[in-house]
């Protein structure tokens, strides 16, 4: 306890308090274990992995007990935990073993119904037999946690992750032993101003370990990033680097791909990467007909990785989208990672596999994966099935741009995405934002980002979706961020927030950049089974004339290189709150939560399936 001070002269009390802030500074700032920053594994669905996916024990902490005292002071030494409780100094009133489960990966929001709209601090604790190997390191994989996680293991602080929708990788190597091990999870998906999101969003703030949980062993030399890409301007040639975790310079790497005639080595440089510059004479290239996947393998020191990997180019020449050099016109729909039928979270391939169902019967060539980066499994799905996405960060609506540490939140969050993905030939489109307000530090902050990308990642295309202005019927594209895009993306929804359908009929469009454009947005709600006439809202004959003329008119923009409507299926909605319409539910969905596919789902399959949307050039 602090010391106690007394009425004392000048100099015995200034000791005094000083003595009281050395005190309260070892609170306030708690003698915990150094955290690491996590690192990022690549291809973690390619690498041996021990699944902690399961039942976990849970323990629902809306004041932060187990972490601040009742001073509300950040806990220092007088808090810990052992294998199977938080204890709070000498008294034990917190029990895993004795505490209710809740499913990894899975949100706890549509896990138990006291946890429906849940914002807060939610403790996971699981034992987890373990042997270490020599010369292995450990590290604990989690998919994603939202919002913001810190990990324990053997009540040892291991490392700490801001953002909802990234992977991250803790090691775990010096604090495992063999036998029972036990790792403590803390997640809090409290919403914070300078969050990236921040608090204003069109989606359920679902919180928890929404994704897959392992611990996965690398040698201690590992390939944990690489990069290989098609050409751009030699489509028989293959670049690209690959980054050994530990190597010394020198280290030989080996690529191999065996069904395109490539072996070959380099050496690791003071970067930890080796260069590669491969011939591939007569490579079948990646594209939605043909998605082509090549097998991969890399080694280096003990390690070695493969992957499934297309090679093709994307490029703008003009207002024209280049897929291996030839136009290409997107044929898509926009969708959240809502689980269909039970809701929640998407994470598994039952959720991949309906929502790309859904999807192969529209006859899209282009998904929008909105408004965050999705799990792995939907584009390593796109992979397979040939079809173009657009992934983005969740810099959505107004984030606070005026302060530098959101953009280094974005920035981080910008870089996992990418790191995870890189290696996806599905992936032609990068995203910074949605619907951000046109202000000068708006614009200012994404430049930065957009910049950020094109570092990253020099391959690709990089967009956003803008907000559109209007003049009468005119819609004016002249956002100051579409400088900096290669592809303009526009949100509108002529027809629903505004005017009526046949409105778009007299609509027409002013682009203030000569870059290709895709409506990245649009639609109306509908609640399916709701029937009754075109002129009727909330019927699925309305939600059907909105796209009825949305289509004619989107036929009437020269530039128009693609379309994503929104959105592939219902999706929980905080906002919607209309009885017996929304119920929670955002109802543009072409299909509702239960599969049940409307009438615009038709209208918009018919238009793709015809080929009378769009021209590629
Ligand atoms: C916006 C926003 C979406 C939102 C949609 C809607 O365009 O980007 O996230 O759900 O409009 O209002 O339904």
């Amino acid at each position: 306890m602090s010391p106690r001070c007394h009425f004392l002269g000048n100099l015995r009390l200034y000791r005094c308090l000083a003595a009281l802030a050395g005190v309260c500074a070892a609170i306030a700032s708690p003698a915990v274990s150094q955290t690491v920053q996590p690192i990022l594994l690549v291809d973690v669905d390619h690498r041996t992995a021990m699944s902690l996916n399961g039942d976990w024990h849970s323990i629902v902490d809306p004041y932060g007990t187990g972490l601040y005292s009742f001073h509300g002071q950040k806990r220092s030494d007088g808090f810990f935990m052992n294998e199977h409780s938080v204890v709070g100094g000498p008294l034990v009133e917190y029990d895993f073993a004795k505490s209710p489960a809740l499913r990894v990966p899975g949100d706890w929001n549509t896990q138990r119904d006291s946890l429906f709209y849940y914002e807060g601090l939610l403790w996971y604790q699981k034992d987890f037999e373990y042997r270490p190997k020599p010369h292995t390191r450990s590290f604990l994989h989690v998919g994603a946690a939202n919002y913001r996680a810190t990990v324990w293991v053997n009540a040892k602080e291991i490392c700490e992750h801001e953002g909802g929708f990234t992977q991250f990788d803790c090691e775990i190597t010096a604090a495992v032993r063999t036998g029972t091990n036990s790792v403590v999870i803390a997640v809090d998906n409290t919403r914070h101003a300078d969050g990236v999101p921040t608090t204003q969003t069109d989606w359920w703030n679902y919180g928890g370990l929404t994704r897959d949980v392992s611990v996965i062993e690398v040698p201690e030399q590992f390939i944990d990033e690489y990069d290989l890409h098609l050409n751009r301007s030699d489509r028989s040639e293959i670049d690209g680097w690959v980054h050994v975790e530990g190597a010394r310079p020198g280290t030989t790497v080996r690529v191999t791909i065996p069904e395109a005639k490539i072996d070959s080595t380099a050496t690791v440089g003071a970067d930890g990467r080796a260069q590669f510059k491969l011939r591939a004479e007569n490579l079948t290239l990646w594209s939605p007909n043909h998605p082509k996947l090549y097998r991969l393998e890399l080694m280096a020191a003990a390690d070695s990785l493969v992957d499934d990997i297309g090679f093709r180019t994307i490029e703008v020449r003009g207002t024209t989208i280049l897929l291996n050099g030839q136009p290409v016109f997107l044929r898509g729909i926009c969708i959240h990672a809502e689980a269909p039928y039970r809701t929640g979270r998407a994470n598994s391939d039952a959720d991949v596999e309906a929502l790309f169902g859904w999807v192969r019967e529209l006859g899209v060539n282009y998904v929008r994966l909105a408004h965050y980066p999705h799990d792995e499994r939907m584009t390593r799905a796109a992979d397979k099935l040939g079809i173009l996405v657009w992934s983005e960060i969740p810099v959505y609506w107004a984030v606070e741009f005026e302060k530098a540490e959101v953009l280094v939140k974005a920035q981080k969050q910008l870089r996992e995405m990418i790191r995870r993905d890189r290696n996806k030939a599905s992936v032609i489109l990068w995203s910074v934002a949605n619907e951000t307000p046109n202000t000068p530090a708006r614009t200012e902050f994404l430049k930065t980002l957009v910049a950020s990308a094109r570092e990253l990642d020099a391959t690709r295309l990089i967009t956003a979706a803008l907000l559109v202005r209007g003049e009468g019927n005119t819609k004016i594209i002249d956002d100051p961020l579409g400088r900096y895009l290669d592809v303009l993306g526009t949100n509108e929804y002529i027809g629903w927030y505004e005017k009526t359908p046949e409105s778009a009929d007299q609509t027409t469009w002013k682009v203030a950049y000569d870059k290709p454009l895709i409506m990245s947005e649009f639609g109306g709600e509908a609640k399916a089974g709701l029937h009754g006439k075109a002129e009727q809202r909330w019927t699925e004959e309305y939600q059907a004339s909105i796209y009825e003329h949305q289509l004619k008119m989107l036929n009437r923009i020269p530039q128009l290189r693609g379309l994503s409507p929104w959105i592939l299926m219902d999706f929980r909605a905080p906002r919607r709150l209309l009885p017996g319409m929304q119920d929670n539910f955002n109802r543009k969905g072409l299909v509702s939560d239960q599969g049940q596919k409307k009438q615009a789902f038709y209208v918009l399959q018919r238009a793709y399936q015809s080929g009378s949307i769009g021209k590629a050039d």
